[in-house]
């Protein structure tokens, strides 16, 4: 199979082009830096059938350069937190996904998949969220973006067109091209503080994450097209279960202030409202605040049902995070404990 991915200079991406051209497939990729993306897989030893450096909202130039593909992989996405950048994220999120979903179905691909996103229906209140969870309204322009596109692509599959849609939560682990947001997350938990607060944090391993969009790719819709959307939450820990965790994984302990969740909602309504004021970027904001204190579990059920996969265990998956950013110079050997080396 060849498959035409967006992405892939990116934590997501990255790893699952690696795991479809491990699995023989070839793939093809929309890049804007081919020079960095050529380094990357050059560096992996992964062999790439074509790039191509397309506008991602140049939905003609899509097409062409689709000839050819059998399989489209949607992951391109700004996550951009930059108030000022706003308007431009939101635009460039919803129009590549309208021109990129819109090329491939005008080329004739029928066995198309797109990365959506676990923000897309949380809500704060809930006990879980799963496939039947309605979509939220998010307010940040990256989630609003986010929720948009799901959106527009359901719209697609209600239509019939046969596109499955993953709904990943946290993604970490190694590999990743640049330091995406979740690998930073873990870096700051140990480098700055864990809170310990209300909920918990929930993280898919990339490479979990990865052969989860080969299996998709390589068994396209039967059916209906509606029932093709997958949650793939990982691990859920509560925020003492994840010090524990790290702690022993580190061998030392962290930083982890006993913070009311309250306290953490007001202080991101209270940043908010500042950023309507002098526009700055920050990942702290209500919404982040609310994710923080009021994660709702998601459920993988109905993929791991599918696909008789099982996730890495959550050791593996964080210390192999934290081996990584060990290794790529994002934390120091101190820092890693004992995952350094
Ligand atoms: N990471 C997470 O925790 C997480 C969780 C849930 C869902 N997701 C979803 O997973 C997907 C991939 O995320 P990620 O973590 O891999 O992000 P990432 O590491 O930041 O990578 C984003 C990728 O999108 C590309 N991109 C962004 N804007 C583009 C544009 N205008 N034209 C062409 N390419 C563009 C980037 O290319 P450049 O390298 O050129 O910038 C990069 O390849 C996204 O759709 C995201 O919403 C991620």
């Amino acid at each position: 199979m060849k498959v035409f991915a967006t992405g892939a200079t990116g934590l997501v991406g990255a790893n699952t082009v690696r795991a479809l051209v491990a699995a023989g497939h070839q793939a093809r990729l929309l890049v804007r830096d081919e020079a960095a993306a050529r380094r990357y897989y050059a560096r992996h030893g992964v062999e790439i059938e074509g790039y191509v450096g397309v506008d991602i909202l140049d939905q003609a130039g899509l097409q062409q350069a689709m000839q050819g593909c059998d399989a489209l992989f949607h992951a391109a996405a700004s996550i951009s937190l930059n108030p000022r950048l706003a308007q431009q994220t939101y635009r460039n999120n919803v129009g590549a996904t309208k021109a990129v979903m819109g090329a491939a179905i005008a080329q004739g691909i029928r066995n198309l998949v797109y990365v959506s996103s676990y923000s897309v229906l949380f809500k704060p209140g809930l006990a879980t969220v799963d496939e039947t969870t309605p979509l939220a309204e998010p307010t940040e322009p990256y989630s609003r973006s986010k929720r948009d596109s799901d959106e527009y692509v359901r719209g697609l599959q209600e239509q019939g067109w046969p596109i499955q849609m993953s709904y990943p939560a946290a993604v970490v682990g190694p590999d990743d091209p640049k330091l995406s947001e979740s690998n930073y997350a873990i870096k700051a938990f140990i480098t700055q503080a864990l809170m310990q607060t209300s909920a918990g944090f929930q993280c898919v391993d990339v490479r979990d994450l990865a052969q989860a969009h080969r299996f998709l790719l390589e068994n396209p819709v039967q059916g209906d097209a509606c029932e093709a959307r997958y949650l793939l939450g990982g691990h859920y820990l509560s925020w003492v279960e994840l010090r524990e965790l790290l702690e022993r994984l580190l061998g030392y302990r962290l930083r982890t202030p006993k913070v009311p969740p309250g306290l953490l909602r007001g202080f991101g309504a209270a940043t908010d409202l500042a950023k309507r004021l002098i526009p700055f970027e920050t990942p702290i904001s209500a919404e982040a605040m609310s994710f923080i204190t009021e994660w709702a579990p998601a459920s993988s059920t109905r993929y791991l049902a599918l696909s008789g996969a099982q996730f890495r265990t959550a050791e593996q998956t964080y210390g192999d995070a934290i081996r990584w950013l060990c290794a790529s110079g994002h934390l120091t050997p101190k820092q890693a404990g004992r995952m350094a080396g």
